[in-house]
């Protein structure tokens, strides 16, 4: 491993991070930085610092990086209609890219030798911190404690960190993995093990049960520019107020929930729930404007670079060629994706009901079948005969 000096560390204040950075001074008897972000993951970072330090940082950062998570991060996978499988909104995913960022220039910044992280070996999280950090600067060393360490179970975590007065919460066993952030929440363990057990109502933290949620639906309106959501009833937001209000309107009418059997990286599938309400009802709307302004087959390929683009966050692949040729790409689309989406919120559903868009694609003139129809139906023969011809021929031949 050579020599560790010095290390920069995600330090969420956890049990696992908490042990971690005693560990390492400990075991390397290095320095050790702490670094939290604030994502929206509505905790109290200052303790964490505190926490930290008293746990033996040397150091302890803690940046609020809520705007530049949802700009520079959700809204691009927004912009891109980027679900894994479908379903999932990538928050997790694609807050890892930006946490390796900081790392990386904390590290840079601190003359570290070794960045660090919390996660184990048979998750996602570990391939995107590590690739993430590779691809910013490849001559720092990378730790993973929780995955080469002595410890078995969290009973020997909380004896470890009863022992070296490393201050942690003593609660009950959580029944649940958490992670949470502004843009989505990511639920899993316990009874969620089970993939044929509907999730119990405790699982959820934020969503009011569908069932539950007001019998009067909600109208709302979201303004787009090129693609980004800036106001919701005509009142422009910044993207932080604009994304928790649209997570609190959204959560109220239990909106969000998803649930489902993924495929991870390192080949297992694993069963999770999301609550992602604000983020479930932008990309509902932004489709809606797609729809209302990109030709057919613009959709469609736009539609299938979606599940590339999904892949490749999920993946860990942030950085990367890849992602960012993907990202002009879906900037150029999205130069047309301005107006307004209605929608109404009902009973765990965000559903369309009015769209408008200086860029539309949809004529009045063209769609109608009142008197004011401008469409030329004479041409419909000629279309009709050349599209159906190869089957035609087809059809005269033998065997068909
Ligand atoms: N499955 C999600 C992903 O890979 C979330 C992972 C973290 N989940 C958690 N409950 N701690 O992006």
């Amino acid at each position: 491993m050579g020599d560790i000096k010095k290390v920069v560390l995600a330090y969420s204040g956890g049990l696992d991070t908490s042990v971690i950075l005693k560990w390492l001074i400990e075991k390397f008897n290095c320095e050790v930085i702490a670094f939290s972000a604030d994502v929206g993951q509505q905790e109290d970072l200052e303790e964490v610092r505190q926490k930290a330090l008293k746990t033996g940082a040397s150091k302890a950062y803690v940046f609020d990086l809520k705007e530049e998570f949802i700009t520079e991060y959700c809204f691009k996978a927004l912009k891109a209609q980027a679900l894994y499988e479908g379903k999932y909104p990538l928050g997790t995913a694609l807050n890892r890219p930006i946490i390796a960022k900081y790392l990386v220039e904390i590290a840079e910044k601190e003359g570290a030798d070794a960045v660090v992280h919390g996660a184990t070996g048979k998750g996602n999280d570990q391939v995107r911190f590590e690739a993430g950090v590779m691809a910013l600067n490849p001559k720092l060393k990378i730790l993973a404690p929780v995955r080469d360490w002595e410890f078995k179970s969290r009973e020997e975590e909380i004896e470890y960190a009863l022992k070296h007065n490393i201050p942690i919460e003593i609660t009950k066993d959580k029944p649940y993995s958490i992670d949470r952030n502004i843009w989505s929440i990511s639920i899993e363990c316990g009874v969620l093990e089970d993939p044929w057990q509907e999730p119990p109502e405790d699982a959820y933290l934020i969503t009011t049960p569908p069932e539950k949620a007001p019998d009067k639906p909600e109208y709302i309106t979201l303004t787009f520019e090129k693609g980004i959501p800036v106001a919701v009833n005509g009142e422009k937001l910044d993207p932080v107020t604009l994304v928790s209000k649209l997570n609190d309107v959204g959560a109220r009418h239990g909106i969000g929930r998803i649930d489902m059997v993924e495929s991870r990286l390192v080949g297992i599938k694993s069963r999770e729930i999301y609550e992602a309400p604000g983020a479930i009802i932008l990309y509902t709307a932004h489709k809606e404007l797609e729809h209302m302004c990109l030709d057919r087959e613009t959709l469609r390929l736009k539609e299938y670079l979606a599940i590339k683009y999904a892949d490749l966050v999920y993946y860990g692949l942030w950085f990367s060629p890849a992602r960012e040729a993907l990202d002009a790409f879906m900037d150029t689309l999205n130069s047309r994706l301005t107006g307004d989406v209605r929608l109404k919120l009902y009973k765990g559903q965000a559903v369309p009901v009015g769209r408008k868009s200086p860029y539309s694609v949809y004529q009045y003139e063209l769609a109608t079948y009142d008197a004011k129809d401008a469409f030329d139906h004479k041409a419909g023969e000629g279309f009709c005969k050349i599209w159906g011809l190869p089957y035609a021929v087809m059809a005269s031949k033998k065997g068909y």
